[in-house]
């Protein structure tokens, strides 16, 4: 793996960082079966939302045989491993809702997870990199990656959504190629002092920033709010500050005591963390916390990438002793851009979070018959917080604060060197 510091003589490249010049940090054409010797695992992992609407997912699981770990041996093998067992885990602990949590996950699914999990350097959870990086494949292998033609893997409950769900990040993640590639030529400018390669990289990475915000916009097209919120987001839930896993969970076989692990979230998405490193975005410390522990949900390659990134010379600094205008307002745009992402995906969030946990408060307020309906029976202690256990609109409102404090003032230094 790359140690940029010690070896800061030769350009910086995403070459030893598992990022694909075609994909980014989308796993490149994810395997699709396992060896036969786990076919039992395959058998209830692409049933998990029939088995857990019949209420049957916990006792397939309990009867499923113990497997050894050891003959899956390339990366793209554990990393399919990795998201069967994590779609299973997540239907075992909430097949009953929030009421009906177990404490403990079986040996004959929860050794295996750990040894899995171990091996690629995640937790045993469903993250970001299974649940979408990992996820998919292409109806006709020649056709186009878009929509129509991809489809995944593996799924949850929620029907057609958790499909629009996880595809729209992923093309999220493939509109941020261009941004991702000119990290490096970002880096290596400001190494050797190239204000033009600079700012021409900082102008493509904006377009690409603003490209990922249209592609969030699809959510609405292909994401229903409330069966996002009355029945998906459960299944993306950790047992980590949960009120309705407030122990954890025990992994049995593992660990004589309960461990706890946040739910999925694009938070663990490397792709603002680069940006914000690359840019100097500071966080404030509860929510900088929170962003720095998602890391740990990311693959190790990538987490290297973020933290790589973070060691380079200052490009602000760069930027405000260079005497360019070009430069200055290249990079005055590339935090606009990330600043109106954010600001983007705010509303998002209130749309398939905000309005949703308020209309199921009303609804409970209104009358007990209403009770059956779905939106109402989400679980209440996801209402205010996040799947990190963050209350989510100030946080993410601080993150974007933060964001919007990285713009340059008004009056650069290059204004003063001109007055
Ligand atoms: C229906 C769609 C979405 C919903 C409801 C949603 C919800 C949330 C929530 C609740 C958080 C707070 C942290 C947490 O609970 O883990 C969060 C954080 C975050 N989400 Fe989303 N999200 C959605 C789509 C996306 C997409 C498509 C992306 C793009 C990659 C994204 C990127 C992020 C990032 C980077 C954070 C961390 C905060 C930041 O850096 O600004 N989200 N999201």
């Amino acid at each position: 793996m790359a140690a940029a510091e010690s070896d800061s003589k030769s350009p910086f490249s995403l070459d030893s960082y598992h990022v694909s010049e075609e994909f980014g940090f989308i796993l490149p054409n994810p395997l699709e079966e396992l060896p036969p010797y786990y076919q039992p695992w395959m058998d209830i992992a692409l049933r998990v939302p029939e088995l857990v609407h019949s209420h049957k997912l916990r006792s397939h699981i309990n009867k499923m045989p113990l497997l050894s770990s050891q003959f899956l041996q390339k990366h793209p093998e554990l990393r399919l491993a990795h998201l069967a067992l994590s779609v299973m885990t997540m239907g075992y602990a909430w097949q009953e809702g929030d009421k009906g949590t177990v404490e403990m996950l079986p040996y004959n699914l929860a050794v295996p997870y750990w040894e899995v999990s171990q091996r690629l350097g995640l937790p045993p959870i469903l993250t970001h990199s299974d649940a979408v990086l990992a996820n998919w494949r292409k109806k006709d292998p020649e056709g186009p990656f878009d929509m129509k033609n991809l489809e995944l893997l593996v799924s949850l409950p929620g029907g057609d959504s958790v499909r629009g769900f996880f595809m729209v990040t992923m093309l999220v993640e493939l509109a941020a190629v261009p941004a991702l590639r000119n990290i490096p030529v970002v880096i290596n400018g400001v190494r050797c002092g190239d204000t033009e390669a600079v700012a021409r990289a900082l102008e493509d990475i904006s377009q690409s920033i603003q490209d990922m915000t249209e592609a969030i916009k699809l959510m609405h097209v292909y994401v229903e709010p409330s069966v996002f919120y009355g029945i998906m987001r459960i299944y993306l839930s950790g047992w980590k500050d949960n009120p309705s896993m407030p122990k954890g969970l025990i992994y049995e076989g593992v660990q004589a005591e309960p461990m706890e692990y946040s739910g999925g979230s694009a938070a663990q998405s490397s792709l603002l963390h680069c940006f914000d490193e690359l840019l100097g975005v500071k966080h404030e410390e509860k929510s900088g916390a929170f962003l720095t522990r998602m890391r740990n949900y990311m693959p190790p390659a990538h987490k290297q990438l973020i933290q790589d990134i973070s060691l380079q010379p200052s490009l602000k600094s760069f930027v405000q002793q260079q005497a360019s205008e070009r430069l200055r307002q290249a990079f005055q745009h590339c935090v606009t851009k990330l600043l109106a992402l954010r600001s983007y995906h705010i509303n998002v969030v209130s749309r398939f979070i905000t309005v949703p946990a308020a209309h199921a408060r009303q609804l409970r307020n209104q009358s007990q018959e209403l009770e059956q309906e779905m939106i109402s029976r989400a679980p209440t202690a996801l209402e205010e917080r996040g799947t990190g256990g963050s209350s989510i609109m100030s946080f993410l409102k601080t993150v974007r604060n933060q964001t919007k404090d990285t713009l340059l003032p008004e009056t650069g230094k290059e204004m003063e060197h001109h007055s």
